[in-house]
């Protein structure tokens, strides 16, 4: 398997809490991971979040990125180790980290194993109905990245951001024709990782289709502190 990494040593990454949450899009990752993220005191390391803002940027990853994530198709790998790589190496990232959206591939996942051992992998289970729904009435906040729905988490004011009063903005990648794509994707290059973190032993498997967040996150923070 080619070598593309640049990954911090395992030496330099003394994590205490490395977990990955898992899913398709829409199963709820980013907004699940925005209460762990408070619970455990580590950052969440969205790679779907980085990307967007190189592309807000327009820097040279965020260039080469667009036309994938346009067509609803994954990053080369290169690009996205390459992005993850650099932000793994701040500060807050050493003592753990959760990771949303990375890996994706089975290629990503043997270039992780090669300098952070993960200790938990949650995978979050959600039925493609449910995903449509959600992705087509999410917004995204422009300053935070904090999530909503338009009805099932629906801002104070439309439109506003609650926590920091940025405008909030439908993804380009949430339209029904883009999301089959990604849901292709998904299916095709990032469910054999299911099977790969089953065998190791650490993968839990998580109702993502309750209807109560709260609920999902005890779930969540139950199948870690059980290990
Ligand atoms: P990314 O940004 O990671 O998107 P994704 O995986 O498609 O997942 P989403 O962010 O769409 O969904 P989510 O699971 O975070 O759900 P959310 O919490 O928002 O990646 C985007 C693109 O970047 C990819 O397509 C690819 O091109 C590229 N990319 C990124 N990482 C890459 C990698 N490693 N390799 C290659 N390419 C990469 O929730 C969705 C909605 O549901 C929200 O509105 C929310 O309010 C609502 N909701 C959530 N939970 C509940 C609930 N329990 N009940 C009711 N509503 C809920
Ligand atoms: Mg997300």
């Amino acid at each position: 398997m080619r070598k593309v990494l640049n990954f911090p040593t395992q030496v330099d990454v003394l994590g205490t809490m490395r977990i990955i949450i898992f899913g398709p899009p829409g199963a709820g990752k980013g907004t699940i991971s925005a209460s762990l993220i408070k619970r455990f005191g580590i950052p969440q390391v969205s790679t779907g979040d980085l990307l967007r803002e190189s592309i807000r940027k327009m820097d040279d990853i965020g260039r080469k990125a667009k036309p994938f994530m346009d067509e609803g198709q994954l990053v080369p790998d290169e690009i996205v180790i390459a992005l993850l790589s650099g932000r793994l190496h701040q500060p807050d990232a050493l003592q753990g980290f959760i990771l949303d959206g990375f890996p994706r591939t089975l290629n990503q996942a043997e270039e992780l194993k090669q300098f952070a051992g993960i200790e938990h992998v949650l995978n979050l289970k959600s039925s493609r109905q449910v995903i449509m729904k959600r992705l087509s009435g999410r917004r995204t906040c422009s300053k935070c990245n904090a999530i909503y729905h338009i009805t099932n988490l629906p801002p104070k004011k439309e439109g506003i951001c609650d926590k920091c009063g940025g405008a909030l903005f439908q993804r380009n990648d949430d339209n029904p024709k883009t999301i089959a794509k990604r849901l292709k994707a998904y299916r095709l290059q990032t469910m054999p990782l299911i099977k790969y973190y089953r065998k190791e032993g650490i993968l839990k498997d998580i109702d993502g289709e309750q209807q109560s967040i709260q609920k999902i996150v005890d779930d969540c923070i139950k199948a870690i502190e059980n290990g």
